[in-house]
């Protein structure tokens, strides 16, 4: 290492520049890895070799610790950089989820960083200095540490970014990252549904001059949102880009109508030229008879309903993935997970998806793949695995299997009025293709008559 600065500083000269990025913290005690006073000689040895600044990582990837996901607390790494900085006379910086600029500020005035390094939150929104200078945080677009930027790498996929649709087309003028051209014909957009899909459309569709109103029958915005934010120690990071599309639309003109529910019928007097369904996601009811109470996700994450403790949950996406882990955080569940599917969670960003696991693994949930539920008797449940069936003796029923909801749907195609259908209620899946959704038919919506 100490080669390599050196070389590098002779080619370029004393006037460049050049620094290091090194790990301060392996998180490899398991094997072997280096400690922290370990680590902190390569950075001393760094400075020796010359370089001029210093950049403080956390972690490998064979680390078994979470280290950029929302369970870590932003800030949580800050002591480390601290530890490098206390040891070196050159600047230090460090990124790690500081993604909030109070935190780097508050830091650098305690002496624990001399810079801010910012990763996923410039992926997320890279006019974040722009808009920090110009006192305009709330229209940062936050990122939610999600790494579906990071998974895609692995995949060998164009990058993507669950709550900025326009990375990578940041050069073309349809995506509106520098602002959306306005259109020569704007119409009455009715939004049905405050979730992601619905904000999102609704905030692009009025940015590019439409008029847009939403209604959202709850009195407060975010649709599932609301119930993902309760699941786990940070979720609470995944209402961020709801408050940031609130005041998208604030700011663009959209009229929000909370605690409205749209009927067919209502929808038929609003006029609308063009109507978005982002309804969202249901649970699908059971088909079968049940003695056992039967409970949904939104009874016990939204109306704090207690399932009874030995419970099955049907369906093994994200959705019961996310419920089992609620459960065993709040008290001692016996739970059994059914999965149709052969995979649990194919849904789920992988950074989570091993955690998850592993929890729900730890608490004694079991996993039951390929399987699904046959029966439901007094005391128990049948369930159906590769033409097997299984007694077990359960308490209550979590429905967790979401199907698309576009209940009013109808209304507008009676009277030829477009309908257009997004995010969940087009297909249940996941915030960012609520999001993605959004975005792309606020772009398009009202195209027809050329813009
Ligand atoms: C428990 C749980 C955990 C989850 N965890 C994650 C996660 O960690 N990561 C992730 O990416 N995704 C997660 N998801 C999925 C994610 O929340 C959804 O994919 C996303 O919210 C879908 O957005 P949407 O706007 O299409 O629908 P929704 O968010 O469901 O919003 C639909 C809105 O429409 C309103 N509405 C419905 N009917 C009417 C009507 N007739 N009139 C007016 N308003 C109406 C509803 O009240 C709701 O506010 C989770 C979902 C659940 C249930
Ligand atoms: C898509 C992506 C690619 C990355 N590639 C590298 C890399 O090549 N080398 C590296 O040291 N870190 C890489 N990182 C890690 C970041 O530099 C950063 O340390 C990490 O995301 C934590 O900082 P943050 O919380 O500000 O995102 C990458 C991160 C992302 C999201
Ligand atoms: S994909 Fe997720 S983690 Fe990556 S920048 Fe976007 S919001 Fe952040």
């Amino acid at each position: 290492m100490m080669e390599i600065i050196q070389g590098i500083k002779a080619e370029v000269g004393s006037e460049y520049p050049v620094g290091i990025r090194l790990c301060g913290l392996e998180l490899l005690d398991d094997r072997g890895g280096n400690t922290l006073e370990e680590s902190i000689e390569s950075f001393r040895l760094a400075q020796e070799a010359g370089a001029d600044y210093l950049s403080v990582t956390v972690g490998w990837h064979e680390s078994s610790l979470p280290v950029i996901t929302r369970d870590v607390p932003m800030g949580h790494w800050l002591p480390v950089a601290g530890k490098v900085k206390e040891s070196v006379e050159i600047p230090v910086m460090m990124a790690f989820r500081q993604f909030v600029p109070s935190l780097p500020e508050k830091a650098m005035a305690e002496g624990l960083l001399d810079f801010w390094e910012v990763c996923r939150p410039m992926i997320a929104d890279p006019q974040l200095p722009k808009k920090i200078e110009e006192c305009r945080q709330e229209e940062i677009i936050p990122c939610i540490a999600c790494n579906i930027c990071f998974s895609r790498l692995y995949y060998h996929q164009p990058i993507l970014c669950s709550v900025r649709p326009s990375l990578g087309h940041e050069g073309e003028k349809a995506w509106g990252y520098e602002g959306f051209p306005r259109t020569a014909n704007p119409k009455r957009i009715v939004v049905v549904g405050g979730g992601p899909a619905g904000l999102q459309c609704a905030a692009v569709a009025a940015r590019r001059g439409h008029s847009v109103t939403v209604y959202e029958k709850e009195k407060v915005l975010g649709g599932a949102v609301r119930m993902a934010s309760r699941i786990d120690d940070g979720s609470d990071e995944l209402l961020r880009p709801i408050h940031t599309l609130e005041t998208e639309c604030r700011l663009a003109g959209v009229d929000i109508q909370r605690g409205v529910e749209c009927t067919p019928e209502m929808l038929k007097k609003l006029d609308a030229d063009e109507i978005v369904i982002a309804t969202g996601a249901t649970f699908s009811p059971l088909s079968l008879k049940s003695p056992l109470p039967v409970l949904t996700p939104e009874d016990i994450l939204i109306h704090g309903k207690n399932p009874p403790r030995r419970s099955v949950i049907v369906g093994g996406t994200g959705t019961g993935l996310s419920l089992a882990v609620f459960l065993v955080r709040q008290g001692a569940y016996e739970l059994t997970l059914l999965e149709r599917n052969q995979k649990a969670g194919r849904d789920v960003s992988p950074f989570y998806l091993w955690r998850y696991l592993s929890l729900l693994r730890k608490s004694g949930v079991i996993l039951m793949t390929g399987t699904t539920l046959a029966e439901v008797r007094t005391e128990g449940v049948l369930v159906r695995s590769g033409g097997k069936e299984k007694f077990l003796p359960k308490e209550g029923i979590l429905l967790a299997e979401a199907v698309g909801g576009s209940s009013p749907d109808p209304a507008g195609r009676e009277q030829g009025v477009k309908v257009h259908v997004i995010g969940d209620a087009r297909k249940p899946r996941r915030l960012h293709n609520a999001i993605h959704d959004g975005y792309r038919l606020g772009m398009e919506i009202g195209n027809d008559t050329g813009n």
